[in-house]
């Protein structure tokens, strides 16, 4: 039998979708501190928090104990797990295909890899070509294009590393090929040159043309956008997609946006280079550009993983296309605008008189701070879609009235948060009513009612695998019953303690610890309850995680005739919980077990059905729990 591998593609997926924060808060309490976040270091013994996670490059650092490492080290380290282990799971968490290899194309695979060193050193030396014959003869007629109609200075085309592409059909062929010896596939491997369709040969793809290195999330340049200087068609022109460049995911000038965007909490998207160049070189640094294609689901999640209160602002052209645009990428995102549990802050800015953002920052020298106002005020993606619906149409006519009310009813009815709906009912009532105040409250019912018939094309929120949930949930109902209940309390610890279940959610692991550490050092003198309120008075932002649990709703007081055996089926889901987290390991350990050293394939699989026969033994008395709870 073949033993897979890990693709490195998959490995590559993952790496891209990590967030360190995420990853490290499942172990470990962090405050934020200055740029970075900060808490007792899980690696060492410690009372002083020396331990600190950098969002911005993905790294984490302890001062006592010097480990440090990205969010896969972390894992490894702290879940003594070999590397593959580590990228399986994290596969699992982020819902990242898992792509296998057969041990005879691992080969193929590696020649592949050193292709792409290759191609990334290609590219890089083109940079160079190109940044060179920009200070040439030849160039000036692009540098003064810089210089003059886009008022760019020295400093900010050298850290783009804008350049020139000559006229001429060979040039950047002759540089690499014949004077630098890359070999010609290589070459139009990256997409720099093409083979000629009637005679043999090359040509080169850029032609008198700015330059503008497209970069990755390190900075190694990865494609070109081009933009030509006459009236050439096409206008711009950018590399075609290649083993290192997609244009769909990736989001220019990241790489030197990413501080920013985590420094200010908040990203800028825009549709053009020169808008991101113009910003960037006018101390707005916070801002990316899609590269022709509309934004997709893909770049939205490489901007969160920088930003933690996830606002992200959509600066689009306010011709025809530009709002299609934006309608576009709220749609591409709507499953985390509308969720209740990710709430992405989108918001829509819009510049006066149709100016993209290159144009409004030349046409007035205070237009920076213009601009920052204009971000500061920019309304919600529910706002401006609202405002779209009633613009250019007449509330008296009855039938944009009809068309207005069933838009608004179909934007309210996705939205998964009630307060925000109830919020957003009244506001759209007044706007429907137009001035006349008594018809608000009958426009309140119409859309209430509205809504309550619109289907719900519930949107697809990535929700969290069952066995997280039943988890969660059994793990919540414990805690709930082991604060409210102190009769109870023996009977619990020491059920968990048989089982040799811990809780695994971060928040209700760190309830636990200070529950063990209150009892242990309690005087008696107050209630555990009291001692808890005490102790999260100091810490608002932990208790928000776990205040469901300090007072007990309707139902769960109802429920407390029967806590005895609640409980018991909470300790089984618990345990199912936990086998199924086994099972699917040993699934994968068994699928990877080539990659693991001494590793014995039929072992894992032993175990595998092992737990699949207790979890079935469980079942049933897990069906009842997820009934009742
Ligand atoms: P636009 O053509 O909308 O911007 O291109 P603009 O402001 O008028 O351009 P300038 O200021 O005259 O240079 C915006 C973006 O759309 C993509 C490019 O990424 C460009 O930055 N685009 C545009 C293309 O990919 N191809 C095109 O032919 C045009
Ligand atoms: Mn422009």
């Amino acid at each position: 039998m073949q033993i897979p591998r890990l693709h490195p593609d998959t490995v590559e997926e993952v790496k891209q979708r990590i967030d360190i924060v995420d990853i490290v808060s499942d172990y470990v309490v962090l405050r934020k501190q200055g740029r970075n976040l900060a808490g007792l270091c899980p690696f060492h013994q410690e009372k002083t928090g020396s331990f600190t996670v950098n969002p911005i490059d993905h790294v984490y650092h302890c001062f006592g104990c010097a480990a440090g490492g990205d969010a896969i080290k972390f894992l490894m380290e702290i879940g003594k797990q070999s590397f593959a282990e580590v990228i399986l799971d994290l596969a699992n968490r982020y819902q990242v295909p898992i792509k296998t290899v057969e041990v005879q194309d691992s080969r193929e695979i590696s020649s592949k890899l050193s292709i792409r060193d290759s191609l990334y050193e290609v590219m890089a030396v083109a940079v160079t070509f190109y940044q060179n014959a920009l200070k040439q003869p030849q160039g000036q007629i692009a540098l003064d294009y810089l210089l003059r109609q886009r008022q760019l200075n020295l400093e900010t085309i050298e850290s783009f590393g804008l350049g020139y592409a000559p006229g001429g059909w060979e040039n950047l062929y002759r540089y690499l090929v014949e004077s630098k010896h890359y070999p010609v596939a290589l070459v139009e491997k990256a997409g720099l040159i093409k083979s000629r369709q009637a005679a043999s040969g090359y040509y080169d793809l850029f032609r008198e043309r700015l330059m503008i290195p497209i970069k990755d999330l390190k900075g190694r340049a990865i494609a070109f956008g081009s933009r030509s200087l006459g009236s050439q068609e096409p206008k711009y022109l950018n590399s075609p997609d290649t083993d290192l460049f997609d244009k769909s995911k990736v989001l220019f000038a990241l790489d030197r946006a990413k501080k920013s965007i985590s420094q200010k909490d908040q990203a800028i998207v825009v549709e053009g280079y020169f808008d991101v160049i113009a910003l960037h070189s006018a101390g707005i640094e916070n801002v990316v550009a899609v590269l022709g294609t509309s934004f997709s689901l893909d770049q939205l999640n490489q901007l969160l993983r920088f930003s933690n209160s996830k606002e992200i602002l959509f600066n689009f052209d306010t011709d025809q296309a530009g709002i299609s645009a934006t309608q576009r990428a709220l749609k591409e995102i709507e499953p985390l605008i509308y969720s209740k549990e990710i709430q992405v802050k989108a918001k829509i800015l819009q510049l006066p008189h149709g100016k993209d953002p290159d144009e409004f920052l030349r046409s007035d020298p205070d237009a920076v701070n213009e601009y920052l106002k204009i971000v500061q005020d920019a309304p919600s993606w529910l706002d401006w879609q609202i405002t779209q619906l009633i613009q250019g149409k007449d509330l008296d006519k009855s039938e944009h009235f009809q068309q207005i009310s069933q838009g608004i009813s179909q934007l309210l009815g996705k939205l998964e948060n009630s307060n925000m709906r109830t919020n957003y009912i009244e506001k759209c009532a007044e706007i429907l009513a137009n001035g006349k105040e008594r018809l608000i409250p009958v426009y309140v019912q119409n859309l209430q009612a509205q809504i309550r018939q619109s289907p719900k094309k519930s949107p697809t929120v990535i929700s969290k695998s069952n066995e997280h949930s039943l988890l969660e949930r059994a793990e919540y109902f414990l805690l709930l019953n082991y604060l409210h209940y102190p009769q109870y309390r023996q009977n619990i610890s020491d059920l968990l303690d048989e089982k040799e279940i811990a809780f695994t959610i971060a928040k209700h692991r760190s309830l636990w610890h200070k529950i063990v550490e209150l009892n242990q050092y309690s005087d008696y003198g107050q209630s555990l309850l009291e001692s808890l309120r005490d102790y999260y008075l100091q810490q608002k932002e932990e208790f928000l995680e776990v205040s469901d649990l300090f007072s007990l709703t309707e139902k769960e007081y109802e429920d407390s005739f029967r806590i005895a055996e609640l409980i018991e089926q909470s300790i089984v889901a618990l345990e199912q919980a936990h086998l199924e987290i086994y099972r699917q390991l040993c699934l994968q350990r068994w699928q990877n077990s080539s990659i693991m050293p001494n590793g014995d394939p039929s072992y894992f699989l032993q175990e595998y059905y092992q737990t699949q026969t207790k979890i079935l033994e469980l079942i049933k008395h897990s069906k009842s729990f997820n009934k009742n709870i």
